[in-house]
């Protein structure tokens, strides 16, 4: 098994590929083998075992530099969501080209500031701010505290007092349009526990710029994540530009942040025929970058306003993949079970969020697909990662990729069954490193302690 992939290559014949773009991503075919850009994924499979994250330095780059080229038209910052992938060196790559980052604890400030990202630079979101955490990242000197409610603009006012600071910070409003996503992502209406009411906002402000230690300094929304179309975010920004030019003209305003959202596609073409993969309406109608801008900025340019956005998918979601093997292949008279080794510990949006991942094998063999459920082996029947899908017969010791895992895999990973966290890969061109080694197990219970009673 050669750790390199031949020159000649064979993309991926679904899944990778937006109409008026650029491939979506660096994994593909030479030959037989699924290579992420120039490595042999079986290869990393075999050195450093399974389930195994593997990412591609070159997506993260490309599709971080596609959205910052994008949106040059207007004085703007990109935010990589922290949340969607944290691995320290997916941090250095995005500090690396300049971005900024949209965090939400103290723990992802410090994450970033371990892997050389400004502090300057990060967006601190979330509606539960603890003390503490806005001590920290007051000290720190954070670009702005996007406040979710007015107890917690009363609080960084406190904090801010206390250590003699002005704190930046911008509002995050809830404009109540309908996302068209998952319900469990969707964030932008009054249902949800984000922002604070359109209706309210400018009171808000009011009372907010009577809090000596607080600056005013910008206006943040955030409607939803996976957001396939332009639509809703135009919505959304029509809804809220009268809004954000008279909260301007009031308090000199200096930023409005459109949040993240930009979805990702997730499904190949498998049932349309691998040819015409290209022709689904996934792949011709999902967002990008040209699509973003081209309706949003015209809005945005006359606002005079410096643009923040916060990606986490679009930027890592295509970046990384979760490799996993075989273990047993059980036939019932009903199903067609492949039972790997990875698990909803280690990947829980399709338990979670009935999210589709597509599965290809590392290694092509030419053959009928079969029916069948690829599941882990947690003690919990939604324990699953595909059900009755037309999958190439795999056999026990194969190897397989849940693609499109890069955003909201490994940073959701728990230990459910005292299993260890994955490893992760990160490769570029044909080197390949271990960016986070495979947790041992007995760190799992490190930290428990027998009740005395119980020595
Ligand atoms: N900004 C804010 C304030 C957010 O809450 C989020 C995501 C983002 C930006 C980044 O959103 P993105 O560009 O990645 O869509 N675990 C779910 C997604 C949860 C998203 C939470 N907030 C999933 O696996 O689909």
């Amino acid at each position: 098994m050669h750790l390199t992939c031949g020159r000649r290559t064979r993309r991926l014949h679904f899944n990778d590929r937006t109409l008026d773009s650029r491939p979506m991503h660096d994994f593909h075919y030479t030959g037989r083998q699924l290579c992420c850009e120039g490595v042999a994924v079986e290869a990393l499979a075999r050195k450093y075992g399974t389930p195994l994250y593997v990412y591609s330095q070159h997506t993260l780059t490309e599709r971080f530099q596609d959205l910052d080229r994008a949106l040059a038209g207007v004085d703007h910052l990109v935010c990589f969501a922290v949340k969607s992938n944290s691995n320290q060196s997916v941090l250095r790559v995005l500090a690396r080209l300049g971005s900024g980052f949209d965090i939400v604890s103290g723990g992802e400030l410090q994450r970033v500031m371990a892997a050389g990202g400004a502090p300057g630079q990060c967006a601190f979101a979330g509606v539960g701010k603890s003390e503490s955490e806005i001590e920290f990242a007051l000290k720190q000197g954070v670009h702005t505290f996007n406040a979710e409610s007015e107890p917690e603009l009363e609080r960084i006012n406190r904090v801010a007092a206390r250590l003699k600071k002005t704190a930046p910070v911008a509002v995050r409003v809830n404009p109540d349009v309908e996302a068209h996503t998952h319900k469990k992502i969707t964030t932008g209406t009054y249902e949800n526990k984000f922002g604070v009411a359109f209706e309210q906002i400018e009171g808000v402000y009011a009372r907010a710029s009577k809090l000596k230690h607080l600056r005013l300094r910008g206006l943040q929304m955030h409607i939803g994540s996976q957001i396939t179309k332009v639509g809703p975010f135009e919505q959304a920004v029509r809804k809220v530009l009268p809004l954000v030019t008279r909260l301007k003209d009031r308090y000199g305003l200096e930023f409005f942040s459109l949040g993240g959202g930009l979805g990702i596609v997730y499904k190949p073409a498998l049932a349309s025929g691998a040819a015409a993969w290209w022709k689904t309406a996934d792949a011709r109608h999902i967002i990008t970058p040209q699509k973003y801008a081209a309706r949003l900025l015209p809005l945005l340019k006359s606002l005079g306003l410096r643009i923040l956005i916060e990606p986490g998918r679009f930027i890592s979601g295509n970046a990384g993949i979760l490799v996993t093997r075989v273990e047993y292949v059980k036939r019932t008279g009903k199903k067609n079970f492949l039972i790997v080794d990875a698990a909803m510990n280690d990947l829980i949006r399709p338990a979670f969020y009935e999210a589709y991942h597509e599965i290809v094998p590392l290694t092509r063999k030419p053959g009928a697909l079969i029916r069948s459920d690829v599941v882990g082996p947690i003690c919990e029947s939604g324990d699953f990662f595909c059900q009755d899908r037309p999958l190439p017969r795999a056999g026990q010791g194969d190897y397989l990729a849940l693609m499109s895992a890069g955003a909201y895999g490994f940073v959701m990973a728990s230990n459910y069954n005292t299993r260890p966290l994955a490893a992760e890969v990160m490769v570029k061109g044909n080197r390949a490193a271990l960016v986070r080694e495979r947790q041992p197990t007995r760190q799992i219970w490190s930290g428990e302690k027998p009740a005395p009673w119980l020595k």
